[in-house]
């Protein structure tokens, strides 16, 4: 069975993507069941990770049986962390390590982290490798970086993932769901001329971990980046929505970076690109697009 841990907007587009690809039954977890979407062999339940009462519930109603359990269930917003640090650790941290101790069958284990936990690329520097030291800059990557230890101590997999958007497949507003509307409403929008990462979008980021998933739990590495091979500004991106919402660009207004720093309280890194070479050789893949891969 597949046990995905914090349906938000990754997990519903890899709910979508595992019941089209594969047979095996779907229960995904959510703490607000009214906002789900329903998917073929898929069961929702309400779960509160911080909840011992749920973890037991949970890992009862897992039956023992073999799971490929994908972890996403965190506090992520990088300026509420900041402000929030201990609670953060009570849910991307003590809540994890219960959750680990609680579930039995876990064949599979995927854990959602992040290019945060690399820190900031030096200008000129080569593309962040798993297996280069990790620099985090703020209190996101840091909590990221000791739940990646967590998992490692129980023998499974942490997946670096760099940023992620798409329209929203659940009932809850994703940013890409706001600056579309403005779009199309023909309102201008400004993104940050910086803020460099190997973007991909949902759709593409559940492909490859769902392939990821399908590999036998002998060659799963313990740490993998998930990534585009590109490298995008957040301006870039914005270029792209306009794109997809057919509308002119030119109402994609560039702003520097430096205007972050009026409301970014915690900081962020100007460029965090990472190397794909492990994800592409474990999937066989040449190339990985933003919204497309090719095969070898
Ligand atoms: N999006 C990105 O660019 C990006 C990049 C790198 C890594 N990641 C990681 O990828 C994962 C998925 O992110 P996403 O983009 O899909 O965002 P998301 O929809 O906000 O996913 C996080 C999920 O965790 C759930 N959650 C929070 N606290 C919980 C708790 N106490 N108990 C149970 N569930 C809880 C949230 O539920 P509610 O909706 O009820 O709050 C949400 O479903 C996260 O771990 C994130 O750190 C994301």
């Amino acid at each position: 069975m597949f046990l995905i841990v914090g349906a938000g907007f990754l997990g519903t587009y890899l709910i979508r993507q595992l019941s089209a690809q594969f047979r095996g039954p779907i229960l995904a977890t959510v703490r607000d069941t009214a906002s789900v979407v329903p998917f073929p062999k898929t069961e929702y339940v309400a779960f509160d990770v911080t909840d011992e009462t749920d973890v037991r519930r949970l890992a009862k109603r897992c039956g023992g049986g073999k799971l490929t359990v994908f972890y996403f269930a965190a506090l992520h917003n990088v300026d509420y962390l900041y402000t929030h640090r201990e609670e953060g650790e009570n849910v991307n941290l003590t809540a994890l390590a219960r959750f680990l101790d609680a579930v039995p069958g876990i064949e599979k284990f995927f854990f959602a982290s992040t290019d945060c936990v690399y820190g900031e690329n030096a200008p000129g520097s080569q593309k962040f490798k798993e297996t280069d030291e990790c620099k985090p800059i703020n209190v996101y990557g840091a909590q990221k970086l000791e739940a990646e230890k967590i998992v490692r101590a129980h023998g499974f997999t942490a997946v670096r993932f760099s940023y992620m958007m798409g329209p929203s497949l659940t009932k809850k507003r994703h940013f890409y769901d706001t600056l579309e509307a403005k779009l199309k409403a023909g309102e201008p929008v400004e993104m940050l001329d910086g803020m460099v990462r190997s973007a991909l979008s949902y759709k593409t980021a559940a492909l490859l971990l769902a392939e990821l998933s399908a590999l036998p739990a002998g060659v799963l590495p313990d740490t993998v980046n998930l990534c585009s091979d590109g490298a995008f500004t957040k301006y870039d991106l914005g270029l792209k929505i306009a794109a997809d919402c057919g509308v002119s660009p030119a109402l994609v207004k560039k702003i520097p970076e430096s205007a972050g720093e009026a409301f970014f309280k915690d900081r962020r890194a100007s460029r965090a690109v990472m190397d794909n070479a492990r994800l592409k050789a474990l999937l066989g893949l040449s190339h990985i697009g933003f919204e497309e891969v090719t095969r070898c």
